[in-house]
């Protein structure tokens, strides 16, 4: 019988995620610079950032999309190379994009399987049904039916599918981009509640937003990016003006002060 349990997750707190010194360069223009970033089971990790400040980016190389020009990415402890999306998904790094990708006019069944369809398990309709409404049973998801068509689902509720779908792979680590940056404040409320239940199946969640009510209700952790560069680790407990700080670069923390210091030294007089 197939179910939706969680069947090779870490333990909570223990790495999934390592980089050290990851860089991107695209032609002249540094978008990521020396990026450290740990990311564990069972933990939120908030990416936040001003416009420009490296977020897309970084998703990008940890989604297989882009490759780093310098450092190293390790999995579960293993030193790896994200050549290929595919490479990435397999690995068990999933990616909820902000267009979501649904298909408008076919039901949340079909949404979920779609694309998935080489699984021995997604080829019988029975048991693609059962899966999912397991799935959503256990995220606590408001969808009132699994025949219901997407076209039909609140903005919050495609939201829900979205996420249930790249769960169905199993991922250890979960990235989403600006869930709730089109929702309402109830709809808002309901990803972020099922946020905190995706993190308690032990998978890692990276949550790109600029809403820092958000940020601050679920985030485990807040790592702030400015300038393609890290400004600052955070907790939930962190003051807004202080994000807003590290994100504006109001502060910047000593080490890219020292770097900015040297950059400056070495600058041909
Ligand atoms: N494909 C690309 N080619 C050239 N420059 C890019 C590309 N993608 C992003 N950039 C640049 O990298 C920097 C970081 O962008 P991005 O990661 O989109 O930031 P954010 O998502 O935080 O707004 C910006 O200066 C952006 O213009
Ligand atoms: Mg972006």
């Amino acid at each position: 019988m197939a179910t939706s349990q969680p069947t090779t997750h870490a333990a909570k707190g223990e790495p999934i995620l390592k980089l050290r010194g990851v860089s991107k360069q695209f032609g002249a223009v540094s978008a990521l610079t020396d990026i450290d970033l740990d990311i564990n089971a069972g933990e939120v990790v908030a990416l936040v950032g001003d416009n420009g400040a490296g977020k897309s980016t970084l998703v990008k190389v940890l989604a297989g999309v882009h490759q780093p020009t310098a450092g190293s990415i390790e999995f579960m402890g293993q030193p790896v190379t994200l050549d290929s999306p595919g490479k990435a998904l397999e690995m068990g790094i999933a990616t909820v994009f902000q267009d979501l990708a649904l298909c408008e006019n076919l039901d949340v069944v079909a949404n979920l399987f779609l694309g998935h369809e080489l699984k021995p398990w997604a080829l019988d309709e029975v048991q693609m049904e059962v899966r999912a409404w397991t799935l959503l049973r256990e995220l606590a998801a408001r969808i009132p039916s699994v025949r219901e068509p997407i076209a039909s689902l609140s903005g919050g509720q495609r939201q829900t599918v979205a996420i249930a779908r790249s769960l169905l792979l199993d991922p250890k680590i979960i990235m989403l981009d600006e869930p709730t940056a089109a929702l309402g404040v109830a709809q808002t409320a309901e990803v972020l509640n099922l946020i905190e239940r995706v993190r308690d199946r032990g998978h890692g969640v990276v949550l790109i937003s600029h809403n820092m009510e958000d940020v601050r209700a679920v985030a485990d952790r807040i790592v702030v990016l400015r300038l393609g560069r890290n400004n600052g680790i955070f907790t939930a407990e962190t003051s807004n003006s202080e994000l807003v700080a590290a994100i504006t670069g109001a502060t910047e923390n000593a080490v890219s002060r020292r770097r900015a210091r040297k950059e400056e030294l070495e600058q041909p007089a």
